[in-house]
């Protein structure tokens, strides 16, 4: 599939039926850099810290992207999910208007529509994206959770046309980042970040979130009026429904 303003960074995507995960086939060291990998279901899609990805045949966008790591800066490459998941929000906007839900995920009117997975794998990092584009529903464990473009616009979604515009945005974004790091996303990203100036949990520490610093890290106001930053790591942050 050739885009209109060609395909950037990328080489022409592969398309497949069905695999385990895309992350898996794109880390053999065989599998070439900037080709991305487009499943239409996955056996076992995975999220981070290994939780599941549900990912049924035919409804949403699995793929997955190698980069040699010196691609990107290196001192930077921590904020690559969250510079990926501007990409992938302004994609999803030509559709609804979605925001960014630190450090991962993309959000649609409150619920989660896309995930991104960044992995270290030797020489390389692989970047997995995994959108929910015309799901009617979800199994019952995912469903106070999780969102389609389907279910929020009753209108279908079409992949490969998802694919171009994704691939468009993600190609512009990727360079800039190589080119001048983390900086010119601090501003884009906390303009869509979701629950900012909300109470928010990280970890076991409450506060009012107060945005995304020039690192990534996310910046709480905590209620003794203290300000504290949490790099993305293994931290997670949640709404505080108190
Ligand atoms: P964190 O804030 O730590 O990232 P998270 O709950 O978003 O927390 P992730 O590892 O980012 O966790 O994402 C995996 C989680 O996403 C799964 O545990 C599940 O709750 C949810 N999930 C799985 N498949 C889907 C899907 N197709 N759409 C939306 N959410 C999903
Ligand atoms: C998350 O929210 O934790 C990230 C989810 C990433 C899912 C995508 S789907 C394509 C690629 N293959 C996988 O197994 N995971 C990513």
């Amino acid at each position: 599939m050739q885009t209109k303003r060609g395909l950037g960074l990328f080489k022409e995507p592969l398309v497949v039926e069905l695999v385990d995960s895309t992350q898996n086939r794109v880390k053999e060291p065989d599998f070439p850099f900037f080709v991305p990998l487009v499943a239409r279901a996955q056996t076992a899609g995975r999220g981070r810290l290994g939780r599941r990805w549900y990912s049924p045949p035919g409804k949403g966008l699995y793929l997955s992207v190698k980069f040699p790591k010196g691609f990107f800066p290196e001192g930077d490459l921590g904020c690559l999910s969250l510079v990926v998941g501007l990409s992938v929000s302004r994609t999803v906007d030509a559709y609804a208007l979605s925001g960014i839900k630190w450090p991962n995920d993309v959000y649609l009117r409150g619920k989660k529509v896309a995930g991104i997975l960044t992995e270290v794998s030797g020489p390389s990092v692989v970047v997995g994206i995994g959108v929910n584009l015309n799901e009617e529903r979800f199994p019952p464990e995912l469903a106070p959770l999780a969102t389609s473009i389907y279910r929020e616009t009753q209108q279908r979604v079409d992949p490969d046309e998802f694919l171009e515009l994704l691939l468009e945005n993600l190609s512009e974004d990727l360079r800039r980042f190589r080119e001048e790091g983390f900086k010119p996303f601090v501003e884009p990203i906390n303009r869509k970040l979701v629950w900012k100036g909300r109470r928010v949990l990280v970890d076991n520490e409450r506060g009012r979130l107060l945005g995304v610093n020039s690192k990534g890290w996310i910046v709480l106001r905590t209620c003794y009026g203290k300000v504290k930053e949490f790099p993305a790591g293994e931290v997670s942050l949640r709404a505080d429904r108190i």
